[in-house]
């Protein structure tokens, strides 16, 4: 890859800014000074160096986002502030996207990377990866409700897999944990309003074998750990 290349999608200037970092010898590849914007690296196994640091070049990256509420789950958006806007410079890589849709007033687990074979993966119909939510409803959750979740829910345009419902507590406003295979449009509020319910809070705490990290408040991100990603990519 040209190193001009290699440096923009490290986020360390743009094309023309490491241009000129690279015209004034700031730039060494194994130790030496490299001044040709054309210079051809190899990302994974040349040494480069960039004012004295010396970068790895990751090309995907994966962030495990606490999704507040109040922002949407796109790239750009003419009106709201989106999950991508929460990811801090030095962290920004080309083609950065949210893998996956939470709603604008939903929080919680939602990965942010720029590898769509892996968002390919996690959302393809065809997988079923189980998604997870904690949900407060307005309104009493029973047993019955438990089957109906296992038998699966007739909603508007299709009928819901079989989902886990397990209560945390019950009364006029009530909580409990939710597993799904699918991931339609509001298709958690679809399923408690359907059982005559009202989701008045919804949080996605883990996806597929990923657990929404609880040191992360809502807003923050940090970079998977090896060992979630392997898992992930299993
Ligand atoms: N189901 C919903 O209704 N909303 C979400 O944001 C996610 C799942």
């Amino acid at each position: 890859m040209r190193i001009d290349k290699y440096l923009c999608e490290l986020n360390k200037g743009t094309r023309k800014e490491v241009k000129e970092y690279i015209k004034k010898g700031q730039i060494r590849v194994n130790g030496n000074i490299v001044k040709d914007p054309g210079y051809k690296v190899d990302e994974n196994n040349d040494t480069v160096e960039f004012i004295n640091e010396i970068l790895t070049y990751n090309k995907f990256v994966y962030y495990m986002l606490n999704k507040p509420a109040g922002v949407v789950s796109a790239t750009e958006d003419k009106h709201d502030k989106t999950v991508i806007d929460l990811i801090k410079p030095e962290d920004m890589r080309p083609g950065l996207f949210p893998v996956g849709r939470l709603d604008k007033d939903t929080v919680g687990l939602l990965l942010i990377s720029n590898d769509g074979e892996l968002a390919h993966n996690l959302l393809s119909p065809t997988k079923h990866v189980d998604k997870t939510y904690f949900v407060k409803v307005k309104g009493a959750l029973k047993q019955e409700h438990v089957e109906m979740f296992r038998q699966g829910l007739q909603l508007s345009d299709f009928i819901t897999k079989p989902a886990i419902l397990e209560i945390v507590s019950t009364g006029e406003q009530s909580s409990a944990k939710v597993t799904i295979k699918e991931g339609k449009f509001h298709q958690v509020k679809r399923m408690f309003a359907k059982i005559g319910t009202e989701v008045v809070y919804l949080e996605r705490i883990q996806m597929a074998n990923l657990k929404l990290d609880e040191h992360l408040l809502q807003g923050e991100y940090r970079a998977l750990r090896n060992d979630e990603l392997s898992k992930l990519l299993d």
